[in-house]
């Protein structure tokens, strides 16, 4: 341990989504920066995010609207402070955005403002009409790439966090390029790693969304919250060859119907909202729709719009489209739903700070509050750069770590001075731990799908090797620990609330649930 080289820094940032970008480039204001991330700075949900990012831009909005829709998607589990403070300080961190050259879509010289499901106004900003994501990574990477505070490590993985005696964290463990090893001491340290698509066989993620920050955290004390929401995106690119691309939901916003394979438009016989319902009321709709009709997959029609419109405002979904010979302003796009946000994660304080002293979460990591059972859309993006700026706030009042500190308590899992082994299967493992996900921890769930499911993913982790080398094992068990903490979690809550759906228990029970269910290592089920 003691051989293995040694780097400091003021505070580590870990992830390069929206959360990990703006916290770098926030923290680097004062501090020296360290951003490690395991891929690219391309490599990211945030990357693919279509939509757009929820604000109170318009004057015909009010934080309290926002405040109300976003309450009620979270199907009472949402904390009433984190909404107060997304809603009211989404507005200046988009401001700040825009300083940190993110170009929105204009509209008259204003601001581009559409709406998403279950939001009451118009408030989602977008770029290059639905390349969102791509645009802010583009301007924040931009701004970190030639920032001096910031050192940016990219193809580097965080195999552990590492925790002194007194329980802090004091940096991480991480494995470079040539698989070498160093030890990175920090005074605060920041998970911004995303969600755990990966989870499923279907998912509008990236392959590099495998629950990282949640296996770390989880490893390290953290408490774990609210791992039964998952949160299912209604409509996903369904034609055979063609990956599960987001079909956003500002399609539906710009007036998009949904019609099962018989052609008829069915939301009606769903809620009030139709098309711009909740996603996940939208998402078991198409699921019941397909069964009824043993298709295994809905239409979406947006061909009753003008061809230009269809053009200009979805040029990504447009020309993805086109590639497999659908033209979204001419024909009907064959979707099903697909794995898409995580609600639950680490859970913070309203300064995203963890019960870890000097670790901190953000982003989809998180579970700030803000979301509850099922985020509203375009929230997302909002969340972290609000609680970006709040984490660096705290930071500045942290005291340094001293060298008497650096001392690391060497955990049980710790990974050194393992030996070499012969490559593990894991791509065919990960494969089974997707099928038992959608099979038995899915949009729908029942007592005895998720008991087969545990008992299927308690095998995996039975034959798992814990002698690890490789970063692809590094990151199956971080995807275990997901799946087991969400089954877990899932078969506890005995009654169906957003994005959490009991067959055998089909009704959201106040009186009972209205509480979240929380994970801790040291009384944990791993
Ligand atoms: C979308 O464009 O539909 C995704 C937006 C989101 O997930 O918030």
């Amino acid at each position: 341990f003691d051989s293995l080289p040694k780097v400091d820094a003021d505070v580590i940032v870990i992830g390069s989504g929206i959360a990990g970008l703006f916290t770098a480039l926030k923290a680097s204001e004062s501090h020296q920066v360290l951003l490690i991330t395991k891929k690219s700075l391309l490599d990211s949900n945030t990357q693919h995010a279509q939509g757009g990012i929820a604000a109170v831009i318009s004057d015909e909005d009010s934080p309290e609207y926002h405040s109300q829709d976003t309450l009620m998607a979270g199907a009472g589990l949402c904390s009433h402070d984190a909404v107060d403070v997304l809603v009211h300080e989404g507005p200046s961190g988009v401001r700040e955005l825009i300083q940190f050259g993110t170009e929105f879509d204009l509209e008259n010289g204003e601001l581009a403002l559409t709406r998403e499901g279950a939001h009451s106004q118009r408030r989602i900003l977008h770029a290059h009409g639905d390349a969102t994501g791509a645009e802010i990574v583009r301007a924040l990477s931009e701004k970190v790439r030639s920032h001096p505070n910031i050192e940016l490590w990219d193809d580097h993985f965080v195999i552990d966090l590492l925790t002194a005696d007194n329980g802090e964290c004091i940096g991480a463990l991480v494995q470079k390029q040539d698989n070498s090893r160093v030890l990175v001491y920090g005074n605060a340290t920041v998970l911004c790693t995303g969600g755990a698509g990966q989870l499923y066989r279907y998912t509008t993620n990236p392959d590099v969304a495998t629950g990282d920050g949640i296996g770390l955290a989880y490893r390290a004390g953290a408490i774990i919250q609210d791992m039964e929401f998952i949160q299912f995106h209604p409509t996903s690119l369904c034609y055979p060859g063609a990956p599960r691309f987001l079909i956003s939901e500002a399609v539906r916003g710009e007036g998009a119907y949904l019609r099962n394979i018989r052609g008829e438009r069915f939301m009606e016989r769903y809620h009030e909202l139709l098309e711009l319902a909740p996603r996940d009321i939208v998402a078991r709709a198409i699921v019941s729709e397909m069964e009824e009709t043993r298709s295994t997959y809905v239409y979406i029609d947006v061909t009753h719009e003008s061809e230009e419109m269809v053009k200009h405002r979805f040029p990504t979904i447009y020309e993805y489209c086109m590639k497999f010979g659908l033209d979204l302003s001419s024909d009907w796009i064959p979707v099903a739903p697909a794995a898409h946000y995580m609600m639950g994660g680490i859970q913070t304080d309203l300064h995203g700070e963890t019960n870890v002293k000097r670790l901190f979460a953000c982003g989809e990591v998180s579970s700030t509050g803000v979301h509850g059972a099922n985020r509203l859309a375009s929230n997302s993006l909002s969340e972290a750069i609000v609680f970006g700026r709040r984490i660096i706030e705290r930071i500045h009042s942290l005291k340094r770590l001293t060298e008497h500190e650096k001392k690391i308590a060497i955990r049980p899992e710790d990974q050194l001075n393992r030996t070499e082994l012969p490559i593990q299967p894991t791509v065919e493992r990960k494969l089974k731990l997707q099928k038992v996900m959608l099979r038995q921890v899915g949009l729908k769930r029942s007592a005895q799908t998720l008991q087969k499911g545990l008992e299927e993913l308690s095998r995996q982790l039975a034959i798992f090797n814990n002698q690890l080398t490789r970063r692809e094992e590094y990151e199956f068990t971080n995807l275990l620990i997901c799946a087991l903490l969400s089954a877990e979690a899932a078969l506890r809550r005995e009654e169906s609330r957003g994005g959490h759906y009991r067959e055998d228990f089909p009704n959201r029970e106040d009186q009972v649930w209205l509480k979240h269910i929380q994970f801790l290592r040291e009384q944990g089920i791993l």
